[in-house]
């Protein structure tokens, strides 16, 4: 029996496809690579010695799904494939929902019609929108503040109504705060096209001279610098409760909302220096205007993942910093270089 990643090749799916082949199971990858590359899986063979069988093709198309159903034993699914990109989104509305929702209700159809019901989706903190009742726990109410938000709020509720009517759907949401960092190796990490939209990404570019200066947007929040305070997680932590979650999945029919965070807030700026502590180099910065859309403080109560999965971030910061510059240093075109 094998796990389905979709969007398996994608900065997170690659680093769970290797968390997973290293606990024994089998993975296959269904991809588009719109936002990936194969290389990425390849390197997972190399540090695991297995193979993920990755199959190009689209998660909105049924006959893609069918394909990889009929070849392959899927016996649990986590749906990774997804449009990301908060600015693009407001832009192309109507990509992000056609994108991200036809490929939550294909992939459900074609689950249910070959007998699989056991899947791990990838939600978002940014479904908690604008509240400022921090910690953020899962029992809050939903709200979002663009498409690709809303993608995420209504994929939840289409899993949940899905649940709700068949009980042989076993469902864990997972609501990820801010995914940092690379696996140990630096031989995977995080490749963003273009120029990146998120931070840690954007400070890695800088330290290694792509980009002139980081800009830190915002710096009269209300928080200890002034600047935004996120739950970074290292994106190591986050595939392992992915493991969790596919475990709690097995044996839990329904569907079960957890956050994945570490539960302490970090401001930009304790990104920066530590960053620059711990790999010795410089981020040169300007404070910039606010970033439109962004909220002052964003942070996880993880106490639910805990005590329920039994997970939790083991990772610091200094270990995310440390491990996205061995990334970016050894690939410092990503997976082009
Ligand atoms: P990513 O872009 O690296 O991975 C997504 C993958 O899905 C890519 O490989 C892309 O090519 C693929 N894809 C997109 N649409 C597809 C489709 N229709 N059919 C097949 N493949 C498709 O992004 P990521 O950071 O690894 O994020 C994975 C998931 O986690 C996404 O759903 C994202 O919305 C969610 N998420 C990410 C973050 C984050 O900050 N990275 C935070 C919260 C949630
Ligand atoms: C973090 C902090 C910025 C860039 C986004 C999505 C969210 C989720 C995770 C998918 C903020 C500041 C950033 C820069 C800066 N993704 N910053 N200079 O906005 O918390 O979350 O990614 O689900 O939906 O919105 O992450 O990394 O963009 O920003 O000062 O060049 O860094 O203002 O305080 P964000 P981020």
């Amino acid at each position: 029996m094998a796990i389905l990643l979709t969007g398996g090749a994608g900065y997170i799916g690659s680093h769970t496809a290797l968390t997973i082949l290293n606990s024994g199971m089998d993975v296959v990858v269904l991809d588009n690579l719109l936002n990936s590359s194969e290389e990425a899986l390849k390197r997972v063979e190399q540090l695991t010695g297995k193979k993920a069988p990755l199959i190009v093709g689209d998660c909105t198309r049924k006959e893609d799904l069918e394909k990889v159903f009929s070849q392959y034993p899927i016996e649990q699914v986590v749906h990774f494939a997804g449009l990301k990109a908060v600015g693009e989104s407001v832009e192309k509305p109507l990509l992000y929902y056609r994108n991200n929702l036809d490929a939550t209700l294909t992939l459900l159809e074609v689950m249910r019609a070959h007998g699989c019901f056991d899947i791990v989706f990838s939600s978002s903190a940014t479904v908690y929108g604008t509240i400022q009742e921090m910690p953020l726990r899962e029992t809050l109410p939903v709200g979002c503040t663009n498409p690709y938000g809303w993608t995420k709020c209504m994929s939840e509720q289409i899993l949940k109504d899905t649940a709700a009517a068949d009980e042989r759907f076993h469902i864990v949401l997972l609501r990820y705060f801010n995914p940092v960092g690379a696996h140990e190796s630096g031989m995977i990490g995080e490749d963003p096209s273009g120029i990146p939209n998120n931070l840690m990404p954007f400070i890695c570019q800088v330290a290694r001279g792509r980009l002139k200066e980081l800009s830190v947007f915002g710096h009269d929040y209300p928080t200890k610098d002034g600047t935004g305070v996120r739950d970074y997680i290292h994106v190591m932590d986050l595939a392992e409760g992915h493991l969790a979650a596919l475990h709690y999945a097995r044996d839990h029919a329904g569907a079960e909302v957890f956050n994945l965070g570490t539960g302490t807030g970090y401001s930009v700026m304790d990104l920066v220096n530590t960053f620059e502590a711990v790999n010795q180099v410089k981020v040169p910065y300007h404070f910039a205007p606010r970033r439109p859309g962004d909220i002052a403080t964003c942070y996880a109560d993880p106490a639910k993942a805990k005590e329920v999965l039994g997970w939790s971030a083991k990772r610091t910061l200094t270990d995310m910093c440390r491990d996205a510059w061995n990334w970016q240093k050894h690939n410092p075109d990503g997976y082009r270089s």
